[in-house]
């Protein structure tokens, strides 16, 4: 009832994903990677700190020297420097030195922003992911991608820096509201579409298990979309190429996330760009009419958005938004699109007014 992942960096043994039905065997683990004698600062959110964060104290603090927390308001406006920065605070006035741990506890947000503070403070000190939303133990907590938001940026600043340790409990998932949940169901059909279609087919065949949280499902699927993921980031460590596959559905979503100003979330959103860089895909004759409905079949029956309803910008503004997201590279927009349902590339000659077209298709209302 648990598996375990190892995950390699630049060739050598890095860290394991430890995939667990609860937080017993913790600190089990955390002992056998030589922790102990040191200091140990669990940073959270306001959300995921009122169901875990005491559980998770009384574990630490029985096996470390001095168990402190940090807590910040759950959601998106938090990632950014001024929270790293408070961050730096709690650890300088708790005298944090290089050999002590931070925890990340939470979703997509804590882990990229602790882990940020864990690469920079005092130029790099140890962190372990517990990620305790769907979509991070799926995809943000696996790969070292950490970082903040910085102005009108998403990601902007940040660092590739390695966790010691991804522990995650999947009973975690329990707790999240079903939009929540839903929405982290689109990284893991992400993983589907890009690389796997007998994956995507266990998705579609197994949905009514996967929604009811079935917990053998769950682990299944929590477990391949692990390895997928975990596959492509041994190869391309920094995304110099292939990790870049990993952005399918970001490149649009990214624009639409930022100015729904959050309101639709981080997966929402990646589902309406999936949409969006798959009927390019089918415009370009990649993928067939029926895998392009496919695909949106798949994200219907999760529950995900494939139609952006009473959006109060235009198709021109999301364009113009895509052009401030990170993923340009020589003033082009880095798209992925689809060759089949489960295989994708990376192409830089998506036209503006291909892209305007893509976007229009998810803003009206005609599917
Ligand atoms: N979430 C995309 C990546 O880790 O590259």
């Amino acid at each position: 009832m648990s598996k375990t992942i190892m995950v390699s960096y630049e060739g050598n043994p890095c860290y394991t994903i430890e995939i667990q039905k609860d937080f017993c065997l913790l600190p089990e683990k955390l002992k056998a990677l030589g922790y102990g004698n040191q200091k140990v600062c669990i940073i959270s959110d306001s959300n995921v700190a009122a169901f875990y964060l005491e559980e998770l104290k009384a574990m630490l603090a029985s096996q470390f020297i001095y168990c402190t927390s940090f807590v910040f308001e759950a959601g998106e406006s938090s990632k950014n420097t001024d929270t790293v920065g408070a961050v730096y605070q709690h650890l300088i006035q708790h005298q944090f030195d290089r050999k002590d741990l931070l925890v990340a506890l939470g979703g997509g947000v804590v882990g990229d922003l602790a882990g940020f503070a864990a690469a920079t403070y005092l130029r790099g000190i140890d962190f372990i992911q517990i990620p305790t939303t769907l979509l991070s133990q799926t995809d943000s907590s696996i790969g070292g991608k950490t970082g903040v938001d910085f102005m009108q940026y998403k990601n902007m600043v940040g660092a590739f820096y390695m966790p010691k340790l991804v522990y995650m409990n999947l009973s975690a998932l329990k707790s999240l509201p079903a939009r929540q949940f839903f929405a982290g169901t689109a990284e893991l059909i992400k993983h589907g579409f890009i690389k796997d279609a007998a994956y995507t087919q266990f998705i579609e065949n197994q949905s009514d298990k996967i929604i009811a949280q079935d917990y053998d499902a769950m682990e299944e699927t929590i477990y391949q979309s692990c390895l997928i993921k975990r596959d492509v980031v041994e190869r391309d460590p920094k995304e110099q190429g292939e990790r870049a596959l990993l952005n399918f559905g970001h490149t649009i979503g990214h624009a639409v996330e930022k100015l729904s100003d959050f309101k639709l979330s981080h997966g929402e959103c990646v589902a309406l760009g999936m949409v969006a860089a798959a009927y390019l895909s089918w415009k370009r004759g990649n993928i067939k009419r029926e895998e392009f409905d496919q695909l949106k079949n798949i994200l219907k029956e999760y529950k995900l958005p494939i139609v952006l309803n009473a959006f109060s910008h235009t198709p021109k503004e999301i364009l113009a938004a895509t052009k401030l997201d990170k993923k340009m590279e020589a003033g082009k927009v880095k798209f992925i699109l689809l060759k089949t349902l489960g295989e994708a590339y990376v192409t830089k000659d998506v036209t503006d007014a291909e892209i305007l077209e893509a976007i229009s298709y998810i803003a009206a209302s005609q599917m």
